[in-house]
């Protein structure tokens, strides 16, 4: 199997394109229209700026990415699909042992390419999302971060083309124009899925988004790593080392926007949200109210509690579990259940359900386990400051829109409450729009080196170990 990469073929790529050129000829054909997109969709007024960017030059797991100054328009969008030894085979479902597929089976060939277009759609959502936030970055070092985030979503994008346009002939061509058109939050041809159509107004909102939603990026994609069908395994496990870095700017964001407001709150010795805010800081109940939106948005992501669709995408080798190989079931499930809540008597309840119709729930369990762990690591930042708040993920029954949960009012301690209740106070769980007011009258625009905007504190290291005023963005 090749492995080496020609980064000098106008679409920089280890697939062999040259040696395809019906392929290299559609994908070049869609590459205008992708830069057309990207003008009129991605980072607003930027195209001019050379940028402190990494691009992946290479699959090894040393030295995949190099740094540099990139205009973004020029950023080397490539296709790269992690080598394999070969000989692999199926690790779950039906075709359980049987060899991997090269080929897309006819059978699975609609829900193959749902599966695609699905994803898919998600890569030029979230650029289109986050596109106003250069305008107001708290720094050269978050500004050169968001556009990092940015054109790794569009080589995503170009990693799910490929497969459509290699492997699903006439209809693929179609889907991957169609995901040049749609738009995140249009009333008429919107985005698929609901929290990619939700505005991403400030940088607030953008941390917690990279934080959750981008991790949901990483638990689907490490199902879909799982495949049978071997081109989208190898797609998916390459682009997982791209969203680390997503979920680490959120991360590690959130965390600077706390640690500051900590330092207010000491300085201040009060924890008074009001006097928080008048030293234009960000006060930690309104981070809540933040976490709880952007963590229930996320979670619905991952699909109705009970799905026939999850199912057959299971047992007909499509898409697998997280760190399927590390579980030590049979891998087909079989007469196997799992417990999902539902409202008994105006209370919630676990119901066993049939496993293999679960698989949403079990897929969105694992990402919970996972957000978690980076929710402590913000309190360890209030707990070191001595501050007695503690942030918390609400129920996974809280603000639901998809499933059974969709038709209760939870509180986010995972009480069913009525209408009434709900509405009494909403406001103390979900951003109100005096907070998304308050947040977005923090938001200016910070460019000088080394300097940070108020309500966020530095970073502890550089990017590519770079000092802290290192010229991250040169706008020329
Ligand atoms: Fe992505
Ligand atoms: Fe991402």
């Amino acid at each position: 199997m090749q492995t080496t990469t020609n980064y000098a073929d106008r679409i920089p790529n280890n697939v062999n394109l040259s040696e395809d050129r019906a392929l290299a000829r559609a994908l070049e054909r869609w590459q205008p229209a992708f830069l057309d997109w990207w003008r009129e969709m991605g980072p607003e007024a930027a195209s001019g700026f050379d940028v402190y960017l990494r691009t992946a030059v290479s699959v090894e797991p040393q030295g995949w990415a190099q740094f540099g100054y990139v205009k973004m328009p020029d950023y080397r969008w490539g296709i790269f699909l992690t080598p394999v030894a070969g000989g692999a085979t199926i690790g779950f479902g039906e075709h359980k042992d049987e060899p991997v597929w090269q080929d897309v089976p006819g059978e699975h060939r609609a829900n193959l390419r749902r599966i695609v277009v699905t994803q898919g759609d998600t890569e030029p959502a979230s650029v289109e999302q986050q596109r106003h936030l250069g305008l107001t970055c708290p720094s050269l070092y978050d500004l050169r971060n968001l556009f990092q985030v940015n054109v790794e979503e569009g080589r995503h994008l170009w990693a799910m083309v490929y497969l459509l346009h290699r492997y699903f002939g006439r209809d693929g061509r179609e889907e991957a124009e169609a995901l040049l058109t749609r738009r995140s939050g249009d009333a008429d041809n919107p985005r698929i899925l609901g929290a990619f159509n939700e505005r991403t107004p400030d940088w607030l909102s953008l941390f917690m988004f990279t934080y959750f939603t981008d991790r949901d990026g990483k638990f689907q994609l490490a199902a879909l790593a799982e495949s049978g069908f071997e081109p989208l395994a190898r797609t998916t496990k390459f682009m997982l080392t791209e969203e680390a870095h997503h979920m680490f700017v959120g991360e590690s964001g959130v965390a600077r926007i706390v640690q500051r407001t900590c330092e207010v709150m000491n300085a201040l010795k009060s924890d008074d949200p009001a006097q928080v805010r008048a030293q234009g800081a960000i006060d930690l109940p309104t981070i809540q109210r933040y976490l709880n939106f952007h963590y229930s948005v996320t979670i619905d992501l991952f699909g109705a509690d009970q799905s026939s669709n999850a199912a057959t995408f299971y047992t007909s080798g499509l898409k697998g579990r997280y760190e399927e190989g590390k579980r030590d079931d049979d891998h087909r499930l079989q007469g196997r259940s799992y417990p999902v809540p539902t409202a008994v008597d105006g209370r919630l309840a676990d119901r066993e359900v049939p496993m293999l119709n679960a698989l949403n729930e079990v897929l969105r369990d694992d990402f919970i386990r996972d957000s978690i762990a980076g929710v402590g690591r913000w309190n360890r930042v209030i707990e070191k400051a001595g501050i007695p708040f503690r942030l918390t993920v609400p129920h996974k029954a809280f603000h639901r829109k998809i499933g059974t949960l969709a038709q209760l009012h939870v509180s986010p301690a995972g009480r069913v409450v009525s209408e009434s209740d709900w509405n009494a106070n909403v406001g103390d769980w979900l951003p109100t729009v005096d907070d998304r007011a308050f947040v977005a009258s923090l938001m200016g625009r910070v460019v000088e080196p080394g300097k940070f905007a108020n309500w966020i504190a530095p970073p502890a290291i550089g990017i590519n170990r770079q000092p802290a005023n290192f010229e991250y963005v040169r706008f020329n």
